[in-house]
């Protein structure tokens, strides 16, 4: 039986939301992420939205308050009750310790956070070449080296606080999608 109470973590480009999306369709669960979370907000114009727009632009992480509330909220719905694929969240200490307790007060716990680990070249150009497809307003060489700036600086010290819980797996996130999906779906078993 799989893990259902999953974080993918990661640097920018690792392919948190590629394999975000495999796992919601192998185990009915929803993927929650705060990222494609604040870019509908940022789109419908809303108080977060707008609170956000200037720290994503720059590829700066957004204040823990707004997140913080966001997540929870997404968390509390229904669909979340028997599972969820946390996909950029949390980003840094004071988000991971809002989790752990989010999730103690409903008396559940995080069961495994996989990290996928790729080098930083190959996450460039991953993110360059989606910025030709895609055009997100923060896939641009300066909003790229901040995001990675942001991810040394504030995130990457999760990577000890997961594994001082036991619930680590890391995974390399390079080779073919399918490959990588491969080695979560172990890491997750
Ligand atoms: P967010 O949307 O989370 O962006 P990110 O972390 O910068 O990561 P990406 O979405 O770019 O990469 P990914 O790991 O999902 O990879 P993907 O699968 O897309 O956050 C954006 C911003 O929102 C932040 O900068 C911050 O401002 C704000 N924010 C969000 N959450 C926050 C939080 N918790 N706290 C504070 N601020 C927050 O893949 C990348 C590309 O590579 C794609 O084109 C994909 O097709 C390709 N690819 C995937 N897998 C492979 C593979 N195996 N081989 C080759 N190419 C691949
Ligand atoms: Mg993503």
């Amino acid at each position: 039986m799989s893990a259902r109470r999953l974080l993918l973590l990661g640097p920018p480009g690792a392919g948190k939301g590629t394999q975000a999306k495999i796992l919601v369709d192998a185990l009915g669960i929803p993927q929650i992420s705060t990222g494609d979370m604040l870019r509908a907000a940022v789109a419908a114009d809303s108080a977060v939205g707008r609170e956000a727009k200037g720290y994503m632009d720059a590829g700066e992480l957004v204040p823990d308050s707004v997140v913080i509330g966001v997540a929870e909220e997404r968390l509390g719905q229904d669909d979340a009750a028997n599972g969820f694929i946390l996909d950029g969240f949390p980003r840094t200490a004071a988000q991971a310790e809002a989790l752990d307790d989010l999730l103690g007060r409903i008396g559940t716990k995080l069961e495994r956070c996989v990290a996928l680990v790729v080098e930083e070249d190959h996450l460039v150009a991953r993110l360059l070449k989606r910025a030709e497809i895609e055009g997100r307003s923060d896939d641009n060489e300066e909003s790229i080296r901040t995001r990675m700036a942001e991810y040394r600086k504030k995130t990457e010290p999760l990577v000890a606080y997961y594994r001082d819980r036991g619930v680590l797996t890391e995974v390399s996130g390079l080779g073919e999608v399918d490959e990588v999906a491969g080695r979560v779906s172990d890491a997750i078993r």
